[in-house]
């Protein structure tokens, strides 16, 4: 897959992807085909729709009627976070589940549930990634802080590892100017 190339086309940060440590951490999902992609918060379902063009079995999830909608993706799915009943109900496990600019929506109090509902979703040997806003918010869209090490709280507090983890400047003028910044995490399976 040409990664460089599809960025181009693609919303989903695939910039981290190509560092090594992601790309490392995740490569061997991507060239499997069709991987089972599960994109949590997928928003319009552009992520999702960009991977089931690479010929990926990808379910997006997203509670917002109007995304879903008018969205991209190829199957939709209304649930939400952190309980994901339906998606838990389906019994399937997802080689790679995409969280991309949502967990910072999860109050902290329901965190390690919805970790824990993500994990029980994982099929064995897949990946986790996550991107996380910091920063202050939009008031219609309210976010909430995380603590320090709370992600590598949280990991441990679910049975999962965290394979990489970087930190990146926003890149909006606006929102460099409030400083926001984003934190990318891959997690696996403890075993
Ligand atoms: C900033 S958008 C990111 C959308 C998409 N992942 C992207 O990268 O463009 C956050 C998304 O998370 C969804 N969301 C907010 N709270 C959620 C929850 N509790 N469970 C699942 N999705 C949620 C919103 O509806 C929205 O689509």
């Amino acid at each position: 897959m040409d990664i460089q190339r599809r960025r181009r086309s693609c919303g989903l940060d695939m910039m981290r992807l190509t560092q090594s440590c992601f790309t490392a951490r995740c490569w061997r999902i991507f060239r499997k085909k069709p991987s089972q992609i599960l994109d949590i918060g997928a928003g319009t379902g552009r992520d999702a729709a960009w991977l089931a063009g690479l010929g990926h079995n990808v379910l997006a999830v997203e509670p917002v009627a109007a995304f879903r909608a008018g969205g991209k993706a190829p199957k939709w799915l209304d649930d939400r976070l952190p309980d994901l009943l339906k998606t838990r109900g389906l019994g399937r496990k997802f080689d790679l589940i995409l969280l991309n600019a949502v967990f910072q929506h999860v109050c902290p109090e329901g965190r390690v549930a919805a970790l824990r509902n993500i994990a029980g979703l994982l099929a064995k040997g897949g990946r986790i990634v996550m991107s996380l806003r910091h920063g202050p918010s939009a008031k219609t869209r309210p976010a909430f802080p995380f603590a320090a090490g709370e992600v590598e709280g949280l990991a441990a507090e679910c049975g999962l590892v965290i394979l990489a983890k970087c930190n990146r400047p926003t890149v909006g003028a606006a929102n460099k100017a409030l400083g926001v910044r984003w934190e990318f995490v891959v997690f696996g399976g403890a075993t």
